[in-house]
């Protein structure tokens, strides 16, 4: 399948983000979010996380392919070797053959031909079956696509209403890559907003709700909240039964 047909058939539009979420706590909240239906988590090994994402996954009795796992390697293990082994530790750790999508986490100074070398092999070796960047500009995107044999999946990216991606967005329409926001809510600064207050009261929707329908409902976004709270998880999830007119989209546009 390619990233396109991944992203209509098989990709949740939103993730579960595990950024801080550790511990017994950490646990507890993973398993919620698998009850309340959260089937693609995000994860790195900077996190420092993955073993009770792995834990959590294994305990639910669903099928490891029901569920769409994202990790990713940190700056300073982007050399060929290096990155092999970051993948091979986080397989380690999340108890698991393979993730379904394997992150730069961010630019580092390891040549990128170097890394997608190794990237690539991961990929024909089966330990993942995607392969994408975090926090790339629309520069080092472009270099990443001219580089790896494999497609670019994903630039996973700092997305919500007070940051605008627009060159982002366009680049990745054009490209077939798919743009992940993260911190969707703006780290909870959404739920201030009056104006996406006024909005959701529209449709009986909250702030955070009205943020994640305006970042779904834009071609190729998904995103990655995280929420510890069962009750912000259900929430988040609950934004596929309304729509943004036009109107309102260009509303939230302008909060950027
Ligand atoms: N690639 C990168 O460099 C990078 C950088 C940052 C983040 N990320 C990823 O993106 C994920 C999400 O970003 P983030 O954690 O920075 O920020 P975020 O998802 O925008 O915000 C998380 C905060 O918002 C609260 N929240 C979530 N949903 C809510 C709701 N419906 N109502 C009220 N409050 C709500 C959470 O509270 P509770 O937890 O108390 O429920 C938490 O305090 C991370 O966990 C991580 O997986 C990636």
């Amino acid at each position: 399948m390619d990233t396109i047909e991944v992203f209509q058939e098989e990709l949740p539009r939103i993730g579960f983000g595990t950024w801080d979420i550790r511990g017994q706590s950490g646990f507890k909240a993973l398993q919620a979010a698998i009850e309340n239906g959260y089937r693609h988590f995000d994860t790195a090994e900077m996190y420092r996380n993955e073993d009770i994402v792995g834990e959590a996954v294994a305990g639910s009795g669903l099928d490891r392919e029901e569920f769409f796992l994202t990790t990713k390697a940190w700056s300073d293990n982007l050399t060929h070797a290096e990155i092999k082994r970051a993948c091979e530790q986080s397989l380690d750790r999340l108890g698991t053959d393979y993730v379904d999508l394997y992150l730069i986490h961010r630019p580092g100074s390891a040549p990128l031909e170097e890394t997608f070398a190794g990237m690539q092999e991961l990929v024909s070796e089966g330990k993942t079956r995607f392969i994408g960047v975090s926090n790339f500009s629309v520069e080092q995107l472009e270099r990443s696509i001219s580089i790896s044999d494999e497609p670019i999946f994903t630039n996973q990216v700092e997305y919500h209403p007070y940051r605008r991606r627009d060159a982002l967005l366009s680049f990745c329409e054009q490209q077939g890559v798919i743009l992940t926001a993260y911190s969707p809510v703006a780290r909870g600064r959404v739920l201030r907003d009056k104006i996406l207050q006024d909005i959701g009261d529209r449709y009986d929707k909250t702030p955070a709700q009205v943020a994640l329908r305006w970042l779904v409902q834009q071609d190729y976004v998904i995103a990655i909240p995280k929420a510890e709270s069962a009750e912000h998880q259900r929430e988040n999830l609950d934004v596929f039964d309304f729509v943004l007119s036009e109107e309102e989209m260009r509303r939230i546009d302008r909060l950027g």
